[in-house]
């Protein structure tokens, strides 16, 4: 039996969730499998019954899964950004990262000919389309360095995090890169700031040798702020795009904006095995939440995703998201990517378009 934990988050997750579960049904008949589907709260739809943004229960559920497709989360802000709390205690996002060792994020940023228009890059850059796919390491760095903290009084007080990588953690999300790169167009970028940073020469030491073992791929290693330029200027020149976890987290957020929306990305979080979890690359966007106006595509083609590396299934996800294409060409848009003369549909309608497709 496929069980997939079902955690559609607070803000648009639900709406948004909802279209994927079509989509997830429509593949159970088309292709004569069965999924079962294990929903459990997460987020601020979690705090509002638990207290907790991921109580025990979810782990549990998510912990019998076979894979944890994931919404948005976002509320309740208070609770985040007061100074006591801070990090994975409140974010359940991290803590599932940590739980679940899912250390390998893949986030891929292509911009769709048909939403060349939407994209915040100049017209002419944006006319030259880009396919890349940014790997991002998810478990390590400035994210989870020990000692982190606050000490000290008034004009004294400070604070600090540490960024620190072992060998192992880099050889291991750069073999992800390489493989990555193998199904695609063979060239890895990978990001560090080795002039600055001694956590980031080691980075490149490591990845450079890791590099040699994989000649048939052609690889460049470059600083951080050159490559948040090049993402503006000559994005085409990037395939797969190697990063810690900081600046993955950055470039990643930047690879989506040029995208035209981010509504439109998806993301897959990965284990040492099959397990991951797999989410839109946007938030729980609460200023639009309950309108039924978000883009369900980012949430549907990161079921895509889950289904073929956590289930294995190739022909079923070409089929989600080949649809997600046919329905984009055939001009039908939500609200985030419309343009004259396209048809404005809501998250609804999209949902049911793309499984009319698969
Ligand atoms: C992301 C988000 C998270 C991160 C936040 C919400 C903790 O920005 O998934 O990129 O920084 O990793
Ligand atoms: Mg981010």
């Amino acid at each position: 039996m496929h069980e997939i934990a079902v955690l559609p988050g607070d803000g648009i997750g639900h709406e948004i969730m909802e279209e994927a579960i079509k989509v997830i049904n429509t593949v159970e008949k088309r292709f004569n499998i069965a999924f079962k589907l294990n929903h459990a709260l997460v987020g601020g739809a979690a705090w509002d019954k638990y207290r907790k943004h991921l109580p025990e229960e979810t782990l549990d559920i998510c912990e019998k899964s076979n894979a944890i497709l994931f919404g948005a989360v976002g509320g309740p802000v208070k609770e985040q950004t007061s100074s006591k709390w801070c990090g994975t205690e409140v974010n359940a996002l991290l803590g599932l990262r940590k739980h679940f060792g899912l250390y390998a994020n893949l986030r891929p940023a292509k911009l769709y000919p048909a939403l060349a228009f939407a994209s915040s890059l100049r017209d002419d850059i944006a006319k030259e389309g880009f396919d890349l796919l940014v790997v991002r390491e998810l478990t390590g760095g400035i994210y989870f360095g020990k000692p982190k903290g606050r000490m000290g009084k008034g004009e004294d007080e400070y604070a600090f995090d540490t960024m620190i990588y072992k060998r192992g953690e880099i050889k291991r999300i750069a073999q992800v890169a390489f493989k990555a790169a193998r199904n695609r167009r063979r060239k890895v970028t990978s990001i560090d700031k080795a002039n600055v940073l001694t956590t980031m020469v080691l980075w490149r030491e490591v990845v450079d040798d890791i590099a040699k073992e994989y000649p048939d791929i052609e690889y460049e290693p470059m600083y951080v702020d050159n490559a948040a330029m090049q993402l503006t200027r000559n994005p085409k020149k990037f395939d797969v795009i190697l990063c810690g976890n900081l600046f993955g987290d950055i470039l990643s957020d930047e690879a989506a904006a040029i995208t035209g929306s981010l509504g439109m990305s998806p993301s897959a979080s990965l284990s040492e095995g099959n397990f991951g979890m797999y989410e839109p690359s946007g938030g729980s966007a609460q200023d639009i939440a309950g309108k039924g106006i978000a883009n369900p595509i980012a949430q549907i083609l990161s079921t895509a995703m889950m289904l073929r590396y956590s289930f294995d299934m190739n022909e079923e996800a070409n089929s989600i998201e080949n649809a997600v294409d046919k329905v984009l060409i055939d001009g039908y848009r939500t609200p985030d990517i419309i343009q004259k003369r396209m048809k404005k549909v809501n998250t609804k309608e999209m949902g049911t378009l793309i499984a009319g497709n698969i």
